[in-house]
């Protein structure tokens, strides 16, 4: 683990034009999406042996075509959705799949996406063989959150493990969905502004009024991973706290949440009660979809305060846009950083640098 350093001089390393430059965003789709570890479904999509669910991987940038089909023993299979006869999209709507069959020329496969036969083929040597299967990109499974990454070798055990270790004691096993909790905000800002501002919370006792009758703000302690990092809010006398094994890295101090992100677009906010999740997608250099998902440990009786939750989030959504605007001003060049408060920012500039070409 990577400790952040305080008291030394920071500055934010992506320039302005990052945020509205139509080029860079296309290379980070391209460079920073597409191989990174991408969010496609929590347990609200339920894994039922022998039906097949079609999902777009982040409608507006990647439109990626997948499937989550599990097959009659309950084992779960993360397939490209796209036949592999003329790519057609396979299945349209969630619904049984004892064989997946394509709705063009009948091409037909197992749930776990190998090709069985197409009318036609049935005396060509050689098929079907192994190129003519379902496309099965990396999956990975943790607290019945899926995930699926389209490109390149990003361990997935790897980018779990800062949330996987010091969370290990709670029960994921019985994530609920709150389906009245789970929303999908429009903001009009860049991907990455949204991200800059969860990774700080110097802003919070100036925006998020709720947030700051809750959180003792004398301390904000900031880890950084390989690959993310994680923020803890520490709660005030009255407001709850987990409560935490001995041995625990935390033990001692009154976590009223840990705030993580995972490289590029993904936080996992942890609470006595349940799981936050903000999936950050975007659909243009100043446009960005952010959906809000929530989930409770099964026989938690607290639980997210709607209105709190929901006001932090809405309040987090318009400043974005405004700082949208404002760096979009021909007038305007980043300034300082606060060293104790804003190491994050720096953190996911620097990977982000990581993955962009050089300029020229
Ligand atoms: S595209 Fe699917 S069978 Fe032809
Ligand atoms: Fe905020």
């Amino acid at each position: 683990m990577i400790r952040s350093t305080a008291h030394s001089a920071l500055r934010t390393l992506l320039p302005a034009d990052f945020y509205r430059d139509r080029q860079m965003y296309d290379q980070c789709l391209d460079t920073l999406f597409a191989p990174s570890w991408q969010f496609l479904a929590g347990p609200e999509i339920p894994s039922t042996p022998g039906h097949a669910h079609p999902v777009t991987l982040l409608p507006g940038s990647l439109n990626e075509p997948m499937l989550l089909s599990v097959d009659a023993d309950g084992r779960e299979h993360v397939l490209s959705n796209v036949c592999t006869h003329r790519g057609n999209l396979l299945v349209s709507t969630p619904g049984r799949c004892r064989q997946l069959v394509c709705g063009y020329h009948g091409r037909a496969f197992a749930p776990d996406g190998t090709c069985l036969r197409q009318p036609g083929l049935d005396r060509v040597k050689g098929f079907p063989g192994r190129e003519d299967d379902l496309r099965r990109p990396a999956s990975g499974h943790w607290a019945g959150l899926r995930f699926v990454r389209l490109a390149g070798d990003a361990s997935f055990e790897e980018w779990m493990a800062p949330i996987a270790e010091r969370t290990a004691h709670l029960p994921w096993d019985t994530l609920e969905p709150l389906p009245e909790h789970c929303t999908t905000y429009p903001v009009k800002a860049h991907w990455a502004l949204y991200t800059d501002n969860f990774l700080e919370g110097l802003h919070i006792p100036f925006i998020h009024p709720a947030l700051r009758e809750a959180l003792d703000m004398s301390v904000y302690p900031i880890h950084l991973f390989p690959r993310g990092s994680l923020q803890m809010g520490l709660a005030k006398e009255n407001e709850p706290a987990f409560d935490l094994p001995p041995g625990h890295p935390d033990a001692g101090s009154r976590v009223y949440a840990w705030y993580f992100w995972l490289f590029p677009n993904l936080m996992l906010n942890v609470y006595p009660w349940g799981l936050s999740v903000n999936v950050v997608e975007p659909t243009g250099p100043d446009s960005t979809r952010v959906r809000y998902l929530t989930y409770r440990f099964r026989g938690q009786q607290g639980g997210p305060q709607s209105h709190a939750l929901a006001a932090t989030e809405e309040e987090d959504d318009r400043v974005v846009e405004q700082v949208q605007r404002g760096t979009r001003s021909r007038l305007y060049h980043p300034g300082h950083l606060v060293p104790e408060w804003e190491s994050a920012v720096v953190h996911f500039h620097q990977m982000v640098l990581r993955h962009l070409p050089p300029r020229a």
